[in-house]
């Protein structure tokens, strides 16, 4: 195994404590250090690894080539600066030997020899930043960032820069409530999971921070997975099942989600810091192979269905039962 290779097995966020998987509001307080089979993750909001300059280049061009995974309602402008002026400092403290931030009063100084950025911009002034601290923000930190604005009640998903969404789409969410952006999800409705996220989200005081995990598969090291170019990458999910390669392909994918509620503007600010590991890397941990390949046989069809793992999931577990 190459160093890299252990690294990223050794930082897994995986996501199982049983062998059945069932929706929960599964949150808990953030910075709590998980240990895992094989290392552990969680000591911080943001997590940089060795793929940062790539993941972010990454999301540079599918920035450039669809400007829509960046979406802001105008009144979500003060969000985005605190959304910002949060988190560079906490990239700061992530990096302290490749970055640098240096303010006087409202005037910062971003320094990151990592990605060779260097900028100075003045906060809440617009013209010092002229892509917008959203989209600067998103330059940045690996993560996808959804800013939510609380209003008649409920939370409203109105500003967000998103390029690594797992089958669903910033440009088409931007603007609805956050029990609408939910719609498509099975169960949740039913069991009352999405209303008592949205409560506990409402009840988040200025600075609190908690987090959650997510996950699905995605065949290859693909990050884009967004309904937006579900002809780039649909197919695979069929194609996959009779191909050789199959466990270097398949990648058990989980997204850690941190919630903190924006001092400033009282925004929720959801990130969502995506990883995904290889079905022959996760098998490198027993505990891990036999764990993964129970929860898969056990997923009830609809939640398989809506997590798109219909086509492929009885030959994944196959060969994490075969070996
Ligand atoms: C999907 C729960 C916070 C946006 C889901 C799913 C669950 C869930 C169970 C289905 C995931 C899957 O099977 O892959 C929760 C809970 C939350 C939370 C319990 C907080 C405690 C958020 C926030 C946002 C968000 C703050 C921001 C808008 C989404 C989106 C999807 C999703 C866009 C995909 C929906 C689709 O298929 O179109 N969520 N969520 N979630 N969640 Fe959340």
């Amino acid at each position: 195994m190459t160093t890299a290779l252990s690294s990223r097995v050794a930082r897994f966020p995986f996501p199982f404590a049983t062998d059945s998987y069932r929706y929960s509001t599964n949150v808990e307080p953030a910075r709590r250090p998980v240990t895992t089979a094989a290392g552990g993750w969680g000591a911080g909001v943001l997590d940089v690894d060795d793929d940062y300059a790539a993941e972010l280049a990454e999301r540079r061009a599918v920035l450039a080539a669809d400007p829509t995974r960046c979406q802001e309602l105008p009144h979500m402008r003060v969000a985005s600066w605190d959304a910002l002026t949060t988190l560079l400092p906490e990239l700061a403290d992530t990096l302290p030997g490749t970055t640098s931030l240096d303010r006087v009063g409202d005037r910062w100084t971003w320094r990151n020899d990592r990605l060779g950025t260097a900028r100075t911009f003045t906060v809440g002034d617009d013209d010092s930043l002229p892509e917008g601290p959203l989209a600067f923000l998103g330059s940045q930190i690996q993560d996808d960032v959804v800013l939510l604005d609380q209003r008649e009640g409920a939370l409203w998903a109105d500003a967000g820069l998103v390029t690594f969404a797992a089958d669903w789409s910033m440009g088409f969410d931007v603007g609805m409530r956050f029990l609408e952006v939910h719609g498509p999800v099975p169960r949740v409705h039913e069991a009352g999971v999405v209303q008592r996220a949205e409560q506990f989200l409402m009840r988040l005081q200025p600075g609190e921070e908690y987090r959650r995990t997510n996950w699905t598969m995605t065949v290859d090291r693909r990050l884009d997975t967004s309904t937006e170019t579900y002809a780039d990458w649909g197919r695979d999910r069929r194609l996959v099942v009779d191909d050789p390669a199959l466990p270097d392909r398949l990648h058990l994918r989980v997204e850690v989600q941190h919630l903190i509620r924006l001092g400033v503007s009282n925004a929720v600010c959801f990130l969502v810091r995506t990883h995904v590991l290889s079905l022959r890397e996760l098998a490198t941990v027993p505990e891990w192979r036999q764990r993964f390949a129970a929860v898969l046989a056990e997923l009830p069809d609809d939640m398989a269905d809506y997590k798109g793992l219909t086509r492929f999931r009885g030959a994944a577990v196959d060969w994490l039962t075969s070996r």
